[in-house]
């Protein structure tokens, strides 16, 4: 029983969220990507306990599930093939919909089975980890990892619909929930001062949370308005789409130099809490800022420093390397304030040198 259900409206799509809205999957599916055959694309983890209710939901008698082994080492060109393969020998052609159910490997992967079957087929996104629900499955990027690093082979392809059933959440390991909350704090600090109060509320009792209550719907909800208000101004990343960055050059370093042993939203919360510092210390942020971020964070269970293994050096030159260095100067979408973003005037996206950079890290 749906109680209470809450819509964004994107311009090509539309996002539902509630508890239990995927039992609606059969009347959304066949009014946005109505199709001969369904094909679910899930996790060995998220199949056994969620697909049976979703096939049925859609049309048992049209659906079919392909698993594909859990994990982001899973997210790569050769199961993409081996997905395609499955679809390709089960019959499947032109009039097909896809739904992805499962959390971002999953999202991304399925998202570019669509965008390359058959030049391009609908997807449905049915996300099952609170980072998929506020992060991964709105905004249309697609994708797979390779040897030489995360998302480099990909395609922009946006969802027909994403269906977000918080209450799919309550099988979900805390640790994943709680990497979740990062992207939730992001949220705040880039675009709602309020917002992230509540976050803050919400993630220091993360134990007692009730994943099918109002406060989830209410998390889930306005995490996916700020995203897809920032998306739908710029799909394609040359201006405000930076500002999601928060938190992610040195995130992204700091996930790297631990070989993916810290989980993204943990990295993430790291490097929040430094890219807040930088701020400050560029003079751009009011002060404050970094404090009240940490103690997000830490409300969350989540870390605010570098683990002691990983050296500042390391993580520059991993800074380096990553999509957002430009021409060798590494680029930062840093906040002014709780609730707002620096560099406006300059495409959101800020050069630092490296020397402030370990300043702050030292
Ligand atoms: N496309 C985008 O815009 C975008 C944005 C952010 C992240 N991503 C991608 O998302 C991925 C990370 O996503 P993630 O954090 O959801 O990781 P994930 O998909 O690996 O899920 C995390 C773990 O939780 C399990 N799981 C998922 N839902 C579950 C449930 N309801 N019950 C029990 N277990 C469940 C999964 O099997 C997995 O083991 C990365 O590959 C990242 O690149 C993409
Ligand atoms: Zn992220």
């Amino acid at each position: 029983v749906v109680e209470t259900t809450r819509e964004v409206a994107l311009a090509s799509y539309r996002v539902v969220i509630g508890s239990g809205v995927s039992a609606r999957l059969g009347e959304i599916v066949r009014s946005v990507a109505p199709a001969h055959r369904y094909a679910v694309i899930t996790d060995s983890n998220v199949g056994p306990r969620h697909a049976a209710a979703v096939v049925d939901a859609i049309d048992s008698s049209r659906t079919m599930v392909v698993t594909i082994p859990a994990g982001e080492s899973h997210k790569t060109r050769a199961v993409w093939g081996d997905v395609t393969d499955q679809l390709l020998a089960a019959g499947f052609g032109r009039d097909s919909t896809i739904v992805a159910l499962g959390g971002g490997v999953v999202g991304d992967l399925a998202g570019f089975v669509a965008a390359t079957f058959m030049r391009g087929v609908p997807y449905v996104q049915v996300p099952t980890t609170l980072l998929a629900m506020i992060d991964a499955s709105v905004g249309g990027k697609t994708g797979v990892d390779t040897p030489a690093g995360k998302n480099l082979v990909g395609a922009f392809h946006q969802p027909a619909a994403v269906v977000a059933d918080t209450s799919l959440l309550a099988t979900l390991p805390a640790e994943q929930l709680r990497a979740g909350f990062a992207e939730a704090i992001k949220h705040g600090v880039i675009a709602d001062a309020a917002y992230f109060e509540r976050v803050r509320e919400a993630a220091s009792q993360l134990a007692d949370l009730d994943v099918r209550g109002e406060q989830m719907l209410d998390l889930v909800a306005r995490s996916v308005e700020i995203k897809a208000g920032v998306v739908g101004k710029d799909e394609r990343e040359a201006g405000a789409r930076k500002t999601l960055n928060f938190g992610h050059t040195i995130g992204h370093a700091v996930e790297s130099c631990s070989n993916y042993a810290i989980l993204h939203g943990e990295a993430v919360a790291v490097g929040m809490v430094y890219e807040s510092a930088l701020a400050e210390r560029l003079g751009l942020a009011e002060a404050g800022t970094t404090a009240r971020v940490r103690d997000a964070v830490l409300a969350a269970g989540l870390p605010d420093t570098r683990p002691s293994s990983i050296s500042v050096d390391a993580i520059l030159d991993a800074a380096r390397g990553d999509k957002k260095a430009r021409a060798g100067r590494v680029e930062y979408a840093l906040p002014s304030r709780i609730g707002a973003m620096a560099g406006a005037d300059r495409g959101w996206a800020l050069p630092v040198s490296d020397a402030a950079v370990r300043e702050v890290l030292a």
